[in-house]
């Protein structure tokens, strides 16, 4: 887990990619640069403290509650701190249906973690998410980018281990 950051600045590299993601958008409509910066916030912290979020809203010249409202919108932005992985499992009917309630327990019983918390090494965070939009390959989660379809009891175990190392 990536603790509060007591100074909060983008690194050089990433202000740069900042500044650009920012210049895309007309005069005005800076705010337009939100998500992507929230995005490239994450990247930096792991998750998105009120700090960090003030920092995002200096930038754009908006509020901070302007960047809290998307942030807290969107459950791709972790707003507490998480694991080295973030398990982002689909609990939307269709995935139940595939049999996603009882591959979800399982992985919650090997990990000895329920949703919204974090394993006490800090590699894993399990959080629940609504429809991830692969419907006809569930059950599912993601990780990052990456989709994990299909999932079993022996793919969770698989999975899991490579995760682990
Ligand atoms: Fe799970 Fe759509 S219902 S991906």
């Amino acid at each position: 887990m990536t603790e509060a950051p007591n100074t909060v600045a983008f690194t050089p590299e990433r202000l740069a990619k900042a500044r650009e993601i920012i210049a895309r958008y007309p005069e005005g409509r800076q705010k337009s640069a939100l998500l992507p910066l929230l995005h490239v916030a994450q990247e930096q912290w792991g998750w998105l403290s009120s700090e960090v979020m003030d920092y995002v809203a200096g930038l754009l010249s908006i509020q901070p509650i302007e960047v809290y409202e998307v942030a807290s919108f969107y459950t791709m932005f972790h707003l507490e701190p998480v694991g080295k992985h973030v398990i982002e499992y689909c609990r939307t009917g269709p995935c139940c249906l595939m049999g996603g309630e009882d591959v979800y327990g399982y992985l919650k019983q090997k990990l000895g973690i329920g949703a919204g918390e974090t394993t006490p090494d800090g590699t894993f965070t399990l959080k629940e998410v609504e429809c991830l939009a692969a419907c006809g390959w569930g059950p599912v989660f993601q990780i990052r980018e990456k989709y994990y379809m299909n999932l079993t009891n022996e793919r969770i175990d698989e999975i899991v281990e490579e995760l682990s190392k």
